[in-house]
């Protein structure tokens, strides 16, 4: 297993101003020739050869040779590491630990904000993937001309605009911290997914919070999740709260399939809640609340 933490703190500044070089590259060529991430990095020929081939050793470059010319790009690792230092550098990050999870779309990582305080950060992995292995709705990023980091940053931003907006107006998400790149940090619920079917307290209550915070983002924010289901969803037991997870592929409550979307999200959970702790409420009811036609539910 590729330990993000470790890598990174084998890198130099000199080496990161490379990486950077070959961002910068990327936003004309797919591969980034040589001459050119020496004249960006403005470091002297023989040092960018050495510390290209020491990317290359960690995996955080892709080398290719295009007419006897070499060429590189970053791999997902590469990008990884310059969001990680943009972020110990804005002060959000200040280590980076274990592997949390590993999605289609995503590696979720934990790590320590200055002063301590747990945060995960999630790393898009967009395109890597076939786009057919999904069921989301994602009409901007489905689209061949946009390269992989460039779906993987709109996903993050995506993410990290959807999860203010709904934290700001009282939803139950993550509270975000802040994006950069394709990485979104947000603070570390201690909680298991409910998928897992964990005991829980009061799970009509739970359940409400849950389509409080649909109702949220639906009434205030404009949107809906669109892939919502007991995968998206972090259980805090101990203080019987659920945390909506996982926004990239949110829509506009305008989209031409929103009402399906959004009924369809509000089924998923219902009948889990109904399946699995015996607790009713009705799907029709619960749209009428969700959308702000009813105050409450019952
Ligand atoms: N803020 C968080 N705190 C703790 N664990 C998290 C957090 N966000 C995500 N996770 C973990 O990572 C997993 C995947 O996160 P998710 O946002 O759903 O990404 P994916 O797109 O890969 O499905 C979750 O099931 C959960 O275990
Ligand atoms: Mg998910």
């Amino acid at each position: 297993m590729v330990k993000i933490g470790l890598i990174y703190k084998q890198l130099t500044q000199r080496d990161i101003k490379v990486l950077n070089s070959i961002e910068r590259g990327m936003k004309r060529y797919e591969y980034v020739p040589l001459e050119l991430i020496e004249k960006y990095s403005k470091l002297p020929e023989t040092h960018v050869v050495l510390i290209l081939s020491k990317l290359h050793r960690l995996k955080l470059v892709k080398r290719k040779t295009i007419s006897g010319y070499k060429a590189y790009r970053l791999t997902y690792l590469g990008l990884d590491m310059l969001a990680l230092n943009t972020l110990v550098r804005m002060n959000v990050v200040e280590a980076i630990g274990d592997k949390l999870a590993v999605g289609k779309e995503s590696e979720i990582f934990r790590a320590l904000a200055p002063g301590g305080k747990p945060v995960a950060v999630k790393f898009m992995r967009i395109g890597r993937t076939s786009f057919h292995t999904t069921r989301r709705v994602r009409e901007w990023a489905d689209n061949p001309r946009l390269d992989w980091y460039k779906q993987a940053k709109i996903a993050a931003e995506r993410e990290f605009k959807a999860t203010r907006e709904i934290y700001r107006e009282g939803g139950s998400v993550p509270s975000p911290i802040a994006y950069n790149r394709h990485a979104v940090v947000t603070e570390y619920v201690s909680g298991v997914e409910l998928y897992r079917k964990p005991e829980i307290e009061d799970p009509y209550t739970v359940l409400l919070r849950i389509l409080e915070t649909i109702h949220i983002a639906y009434v205030k924010v404009g949107i809906i999740h669109g892939d919502l289901s007991e995968y998206n969803v972090l259980i805090d037991i101990s203080s019987n709260t659920p945390y909506i997870i996982d926004w990239p592929q949110y829509v506009y409550k305008e989209h031409p399939q929103a009402e399906v979307l959004l009924r369809r999200d509000i089924e998923y959970i219902i009948r889990f809640f109904r399946k699995q702790y015996k607790v009713e409420v009705e799907i029709n009811r619960a749209l009428k609340y969700v959308r702000g036609e009813d105050e409450q539910i019952q």
